[in-house]
């Protein structure tokens, strides 16, 4: 069987470490690579990534490439907001190219975004091909694998995730998206251009309750600075005392005023025992800790990665991670 063939949009870091995982695993053949950045187009792939030359040129369109070669899917990691990248989500799927997107806010739009979600899945299906937002957190951590856990349950009263992470290991956007080394002054006026959190709990929420069928009345997600109280300088990071090291978020999903689903995202540079926690209230109770959690970097390039090979074999439409069969990795 001849390699899938990955068209990769969005050459940064995330970009970057996919690309050097795709060329570690088998099956695999990128044949184009489009960033919108100046400092990238032009330039060779691996260049960017570090690597030796792949005699790939990154375009800054995905028509130049598409007109050349075939693509089987591409795979998508630009941005977090739909309003940004359903356009070109369209543009892609028009020309018969199934995504793979890590664009947070695509994980479960159906609730916050429902007419972009409504327009992709309608132009997919008339392309016949899906699309599927994923990643580390939200696409699985936080929503799938809560949901895969209560497949145990008889009946289900509430589920709690945590999320708690050293972001002192983490890329450096998003270090920059937690306001890793702000002042305090500085988070809030990002926080209120909204430029400042980490985007996902929202669609997390969303999907867990579409699951479990409960029909939430509203949602919350707060946020709130981690300030360093004394200095913390950790894999090659200083942050001073006072400024602020990270995030301390809450999502919450009400049904008839109850409280039924609520993740906590903690994420700073120097934070202590990161671990992820999963909690299931109902019966039997569940109960799930990974001991230092999972580095979401690694985490969402694989899972993006693994997720191909099911994206070209479901039905048409736009798809969340639950609609899928079992993602896993295959060596
Ligand atoms: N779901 C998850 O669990 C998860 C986990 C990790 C990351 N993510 C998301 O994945 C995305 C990629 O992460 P990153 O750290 O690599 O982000 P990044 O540093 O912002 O890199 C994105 C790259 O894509 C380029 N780009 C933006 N819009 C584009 C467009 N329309 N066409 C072509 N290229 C475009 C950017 O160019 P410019 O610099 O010129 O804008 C940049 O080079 C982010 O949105 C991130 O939040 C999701």
């Amino acid at each position: 069987m001849r390699p899938i063939h990955i068209l990769q949009v969005g050459i940064g870091p995330v970009g970057q470490r996919i690309t050097r995982y795709i060329l570690q695993r088998q099956g695999f053949r990128i044949v184009g690579a489009v960033d919108k950045d100046p400092e990238k187009t032009d330039r060779d792939l691996g260049e960017i990534c570090a690597l030796g030359p792949l005699s790939l040129t990154v375009s800054e369109s995905v028509e130049r490439i598409v007109g050349k070669t075939t693509v089987d899917v591409a795979l998508v990691t630009t941005v977090s907001q739909i309003e940004e990248i359903a356009n070109q989500i369209q543009e892609i799927v028009s020309l018969g190219i199934p995504v793979v997107t890590t664009c947070e806010e695509l994980a479960y739009p159906w609730e916050t975004a429902p007419a972009h979600a409504r327009k992709i899945d309608e132009t997919a299906k008339k392309h016949k091909v899906a699309v599927l937002g994923t990643g580390v957190n939200p696409g699985f951590l936080m929503d799938l694998l809560p949901i895969c856990y209560t497949a145990l349950c008889q009946s289900v009263e509430k589920i709690s995730v945590s999320r708690i992470q050293d972001a002192a290991y983490r890329r450096v956007p998003f270090q920059k998206k937690i306001g890793a080394g702000l002042s305090l002054d500085e988070f809030e006026a990002k926080k209120q251009e909204g430029i400042l959190r980490h985007v996902g709990l929202t669609e997390s929420i969303h999907m867990i309750a579409a699951r479990m069928g409960w029909k939430l009345d509203r949602t919350e997600d707060v946020i709130f600075p981690i300030v360093a109280e004394q200095e913390r300088r950790i894999n090659g990071l200083k942050i001073e005392a006072g400024r602020v090291a990270g995030v301390h978020q809450v999502g919450r999903g009400f049904v008839n005023g109850e409280e039924k689903i609520t993740l906590l995202f903690k994420a700073s540079v120097g934070e202590k025992n990161p671990c992820d926690k999963i909690e299931i209230q109902g019966r039997p109770p569940i109960v799930s800790i990974i001991p230092g959690g999972v580095n979401g970097d690694i985490a969402t390039c694989a899972i993006t990665i693994n997720a191909v090979r099911h994206i070209l074999n479901v039905p048409p439409g736009l798809k969340t991670m639950a609609d899928l069969p079992v993602v896993s990795c295959f060596c």
